[in-house]
């Protein structure tokens, strides 16, 4: 896709298609008003008739409106005009791309009214007009075999998108090549996390890993297999595996960018390829969703294809400890107790929780690193679906400035999480009568206690946990992964690589 920006002369941009705002209020976007004097008032006429109520989500194609150069015009709703701001301008954007896609054209020259500055600067803005038509154009990787049209790529090629003075031009098109990449990257966490789990097994995402080390130079992959494992005493991660026939793989990839620091950022990822509950077996309503336990994985798989791709000047490590979660006659049992890697001992009391364990080892491989900040993603547990919906990621951290710059980034990138207290009470409900500690504390701050878990690994580590059960898929008519947390991610890391 080629983006660029325009600044002004609207009636006489060339393009297959202008893309205009129109407010619930029966109200035109400055934008629209330029066009309709062009016109003669004709989209005036349009609204006043009610043909356009401007409902968000709502668009009407209008082809051959005389006095413009482009040949159609595109209203898109942006919903009531006191409500009007990044969120209401993203949707608008999006309602407009799924029109365009419906259609042949090829140039469409957005000019959807601007949310103020302070909610969108040049560069967001960019960003946003970049991630919305990147997002809104992604197909799912299903295996249809009837591929009627389907096979089809966009015809949209390129858009224009304003009005962005000459002085912010620079920044939008920064904006537009991040919003790109982000939307790109998202494209790769959404496509391993829809994958069946019979397809998206812990070696596909390892080869996965090693094809991202194979086409940029600037990112080395190592993949542990079970006898490296093994090696590393991560007697947590073996225990989840050991119920499966699919053999585990621990994933390491390192980014070193230009005027790359010395302390890495390291991202951790659950990957879980399947969850089954094991022993603790799940009920079987939603348990194909189980599929999407690895969509933390993806997300680091995502970010670094996001920072090797962007060039950005960091030192990013992306750990991944993917196996899956099977029942059976060599599964680990309820009450079994193993050694992590860290050298505590752990009593499995319900297999089920099983993230914690893959990832309180590969928490523990971090250390050697001496990373600057640790935040691992995980879709850990129910009770942070319970405590946030499928709104927030919840946000768990060691450090509070950490916690603070991670949902600060999930703001900007409308991509958000919400901190949960980690005090050290939590902690308390992970006590065993048997080993150092168990792996489940009670359904009370399930989330939380979750993450209290991984702590006892993290101690003397900046750390912070994202538990994006809510947030990574959507259920329903709608099923699929939704890339999330992947733009969270990618404004923490443009922003430590100084933006
Ligand atoms: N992968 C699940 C968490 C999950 C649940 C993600 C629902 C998405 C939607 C995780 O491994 C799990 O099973 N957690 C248990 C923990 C419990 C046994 C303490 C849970 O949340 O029920
Ligand atoms: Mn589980
Ligand atoms: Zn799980």
């Amino acid at each position: 896709m080629q983006f660029d920006v325009w600044s002004k002369g609207l009636a006489t941009l060339e393009a297959d298609c202008l893309v205009v705002g129109v407010f619930e209020e029966a109200e035109l976007s400055d934008e629209a008003r330029t066009l309709d004097a062009a016109t003669g008032g004709r989209l005036a006429k349009i609204v006043e008739r009610g043909d356009f109520p401007g409902r968000a989500g709502e668009t009407l194609l209008i082809p051959d409106l005389e006095g413009l150069k482009a040949t159609r015009v595109l209203l898109t709703g942006l919903g009531s005009q006191k409500n009007f701001g990044r969120k209401a301008f993203r949707k608008a954007l999006s309602s407009a791309v799924t029109a365009l896609n419906r259609t042949r054209i090829a140039s469409a020259a957005f000019a959807v009214a601007r949310p103020s500055f302070n909610e969108l600067d040049d560069y967001y803005f960019g960003r946003a007009v970049a991630e919305a038509v990147g997002n809104t154009l992604y197909k799912i990787n299903d295996l249809k075999t009837s591929r009627k049209g389907k096979t089809k790529p966009p015809a949209l090629q390129s858009v224009i998108a304003g009005p962005v003075r000459s002085a912010g031009a620079s920044a939008a098109k920064r904006g537009f090549t991040h919003g790109d990449a982000i939307a790109a990257a998202a494209k790769v966490q959404r496509d391993l996390a829809n994958l069946p789990a019979n397809v998206c097994t812990p070696t596909y995402l390892a080869d996965q890993a090693k094809a991202l080390g194979k086409s940029q130079s600037s990112v080395k992959v190592t993949v542990l297999d079970e006898a490296g494992i093994r090696k590393e005493k991560m007697g947590c991660f073996l225990a989840v595996t050991q119920g499966s026939a699919q053999p585990p793989k621990f994933i390491v990839m390192e980014y070193k960018g230009p005027k790359a620091p010395k302390a890495p950022i390291v991202l951790v990822g659950k990957g879980i390829t399947f969850d089954t509950g094991g022993i603790s077996l799940k009920d079987p309503g939603a348990m194909d969703e189980m599929k999407f336990d690895m969509s933390g994985s993806a997300a680091v798989l995502a970010a670094l294809t996001l920072v090797s791709t962007l060039r950005l000047p960091l030192h990013v490590v992306g750990l991944i400890a993917a196996c899956e979660n099977m029942p059976g006659s060599r599964a680990v049992k309820p009450g079994d107790i193993v050694t992590s890697a860290a050298g505590h001992t752990v009593e499995i009391l319900n297999t089920d929780a099983e993230g914690r364990l893959v990832l309180c080892d590969a928490l523990h491989y971090a250390r050697r690193f001496e990373p600057a900040a640790v935040v691992d993603l995980a879709t850990l547990t129910g009770a942070c679906v319970v405590a946030l919906g499928s709104h927030h990621a919840g946000c768990m951290s060691n450090d509070d400035a950490l916690a603070r710059e991670l949902v600060q980034a999930g703001v900007r990138a409308d991509d958000r999480a919400w901190q949960l207290p980690l005090t050290e009470e939590y902690a308390d409900q992970l006590k065993s009568n048997f080993a150092d500690f168990a792996n489940i504390g009670g359904r009370e701050g399930g989330a939380i206690t979750a993450a209290a878990f991984l702590g006892k690994f993290t101690e003397g580590l900046k750390w912070a946990h994202l538990d994006i059960a809510g947030v990574a898929y959507q259920g329903g008519a709608q099923k699929g992964s939704t890339g999330r947390p992947t733009a969270l991610l990618a404004d923490f890391l443009i922003h430590r690589a100084g933006r």
